[in-house]
């Protein structure tokens, strides 16, 4: 065990698995590096987080995460520079979120150090595994699960906070197709739609799939109450450009406040392009689609980055969007890319270097 100059201990692993991957080939989130993250929250404090080999964790049958889905995560993502050198992107803001979702789901919040010094330390281990190959990063995923036994339908009294990590390529492969859901909601006024709380995902896995089955890949969420306005999609923000102007819904209760749905509306204004940030009715849209003024659709979050939408159904019909040559989708992925990837100048101060 070392110890780093922030205190965080390290453990390192015997052996390394980085010569088994295929980084020329890499999906989303399916391999993971050599070393984890752990921090126990018992007897009612964080304790110090440690970095140690990448293995199972072993929890008792009555342990609360299983029960009740007291859980919740982050996604995040290190990137490597032509120089070798690795950059987060707005940290803190993932800092900040974990702790928002943290209290909706009654988990004691995270002190900054340990989420920061143990993120940095845990980055610091594994550079080696920030992929470089075009589009493809190491996926962060910190989380919290309930470890604390009991069937009482109440917060646990032990926690686990664990970042582990994963060299991924592209969310998406192929066109992302989506469907307008008529039916079923993803969340509701007061509810945790939110915060990034593992049942919202987990709720949303059988409209998906039905979804799937009728050919798209995601499903854009509507307003619980009447179905009528557009949310966002499962894992991402969603943008609407109709003429010239780009349209995004307003953050609620209901709606997860994307970090990269807030950047690409500061890189767009700062660009000169008109932003509105409003609600839209999902007739606004087809309307637009019929008229020809929905110029284009896209999904913006960590994982997806900037997706475009090729098309979308809707109450049975199927509307497709054209291919423009200049489309604020290339213009704004290309822009927060280059920040990510340290190509770029860093106006807004976006970029976070681990060291
Ligand atoms: N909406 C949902 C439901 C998500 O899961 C995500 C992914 O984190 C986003 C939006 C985009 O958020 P961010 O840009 O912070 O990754
Ligand atoms: C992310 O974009 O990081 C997310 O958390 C989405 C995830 C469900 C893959």
């Amino acid at each position: 065990m070392e110890t780093m100059t922030n205190n965080v201990q390290v453990e390192k692993a015997k052996t390394t698995k980085i010569h088994d991957v295929d980084f020329d080939n890499l999906s989303f989130g399916s391999v993971y590096t050599d070393h984890i993250l752990v921090c126990d929250y018992v007897d009612g404090a964080w304790q110090s987080p440690k970095v140690i080999p990448y293995q199972p964790i072993t929890l008792d049958p009555s342990a609360k995460i299983f029960h009740y889905g007291q859980s919740i995560f982050e996604g995040m993502k290190a990137y490597k520079d032509a120089d070798g050198n690795a950059w987060l992107f707005r940290p803190l803001d993932n800092y900040k979120r974990l702790n928002k979702s943290a209290k909706r789901l009654a988990i004691p919040e995270l002190p900054e150090s340990h989420f920061m010094d143990g993120l940095t330390t845990l980055l610091q281990v594994e550079k080696d595994w920030i992929p470089t190959n075009p589009g493809s990063s190491l996926y962060v995923r910190p989380f919290i699960l309930a470890s604390g036994n009991g069937f009482h339908a109440s917060p646990a009294d032990e926690y686990k906070f664990i970042i582990a990590c994963a060299p991924s390529g592209s969310y998406f492969s192929g066109k992302v197709k989506v469907l307008i859901e008529e039916t079923y909601s993803r969340a509701a006024n007061g509810g945790v739609g939110y915060a990034k709380a593992g049942g919202n995902y987990a709720g949303q896995f059988y409209p998906t799939q039905l979804a799937i089955d009728k050919g798209y890949q995601q499903v854009i969420w509507t307003d619980d109450n009447t179905h009528e306005y557009i949310e966002e999609a499962g894992a991402m923000n969603i943008f609407i450009r109709i003429n010239d102007t780009l349209i995004t819904g307003p953050t609620s209760d209901r709606i997860l406040d994307g970090i990269t749905r807030k950047s690409i509306l500061q890189i767009a204004e700062d660009q000169g392009i008109a932003t509105e940030v409003r609600k839209i009715t999902v007739s606004e849209v087809v309307e637009a689609a019929k008229n020809g003024t929905l110029k284009e659709m896209f999904g913006a979050g960590t994982a997806a980055v900037v997706s475009p939408i090729a098309a979308f159904g809707y109450k049975g019909t199927d509307y497709d969007l054209p291919e423009l040559e200049d489309s604020y989708a290339t213009l704004l992925k290309k822009y927060i890319t280059d920040v990510q990837y340290n190509r770029s100048e860093d106006k807004f101060g976006w970029r976070y270097p681990v060291q």
